[in-house]
């Protein structure tokens, strides 16, 4: 059964862990993810973007799949199933989907209009069983064609938003979505302590997980962080290794071209891609 993800990020923060958040495009991903996190008995949380949502054929197929995988494969760890940087409208198509947790991304609404659809939102979210993350200060690089510069969040809005009875912040620190630039100046800690300090409680999200260097993911946990996202590197390793596989003849060997063995070498490396980013989220054990 699917869970909302309050509970977990909870008991994150309080213990000084994070949750990893990790993207799914399809059913290898997904069963990649619920397996690993269930042989590492963690907790973990399956975003959906948009576009990913779409290209799955819509949040209904996506909530079907997941359920009955986690039905299928005896999953007995807390999963979520979360609305990644999504609209106004659709959240409200995830929570009518059976999500079970929604991230409203109102960051480029002037910020009196993001508190105002993000309260909206929390009322039915809650009302619903699900929760719900806000962000503040847009994130930078490009996903699904949406292009944010990576600014600072201001704590003070941080706040404000944090008010609104929403379940997790995700707050700009500096990071970005994709791989990071040579130049990237890394992330803000002061900006991120200053955060903590104005939110106390509120679990923290660090968006564009992949990428950032352990030490800084540490020190992140250290200031409040309890969810990172990770959704590149999945797509990095997968390419790789199924690069490796053609490149060597393998499809072209026997049946090797059947997608069962074609996808396998790819699934096997989200599989480590996904416990390396749970040993060094600190969430291993932790269901
Ligand atoms: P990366 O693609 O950089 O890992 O970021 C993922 C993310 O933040 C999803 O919201």
């Amino acid at each position: 059964m699917l869970v909302s993800a309050t509970e977990m990020l909870k008991k994150a923060k309080a213990g000084h862990y994070a949750v990893g958040q990790f993207n799914i495009n399809n059913l290898e991903w997904t069963k990649s993810i619920l397996a690993t996190a269930q042989e590492l008995n963690s907790p973990v949380i399956l975003g959906v973007s948009e576009g990913a949502g779409k290209y799955m054929t819509g949040y209904k197929t996506v909530a079907a799949m997941v359920e009955a995988m986690i039905e299928e494969m005896n999953i007995t760890v807390p999963v979520a199933l979360h609305l990644d940087h999504g609209s106004y409208e659709g959240c409200y198509k995830c929570i009518k989907a059976g999500f079970s947790s929604i991230m409203f991304d109102g960051s480029h609404y002037p910020i009196e209009e993001n508190v105002e659809k993000t309260k909206e939102l929390v009322k039915v979210a809650h009302a619903m069983g699900l929760s719900i993350e806000a962000e503040v200060g847009s994130i930078g690089g490009e996903e699904d064609g949406v292009v944010g510069m990576g600014e600072c969040a201001d704590p003070n809005e941080c706040k404000a938003i944090a008010d609104l009875g929403i379940d997790f912040l995700a707050a700009g620190i500096g990071n970005i979505h994709g791989k990071y630039p040579d130049n990237w100046q890394g992330l803000s800690f002061d900006t991120l302590a200053a955060i903590q300090e104005k939110t106390g409680e509120m679990p923290l999200v660090l968006h564009g997980g992949t990428g950032i260097p352990a030490d800084m993911i540490k020190k992140a946990i250290d200031l409040g962080v309890a969810k990172i996202n990770v959704n590149t590197e999945c797509q990095l390793s997968f390419a790789a290794a199924t690069r490796e596989y053609i490149e060597a003849g393998k499809d072209q060997q026997g049946k090797g071209f059947d997608p069962r063995k074609l996808l396998a070498p790819g699934a096997a490396a989200i599989k480590e891609t996904v416990k390396e980013k749970m040993e060094l989220f600190g969430s291993v054990g932790k269901a």
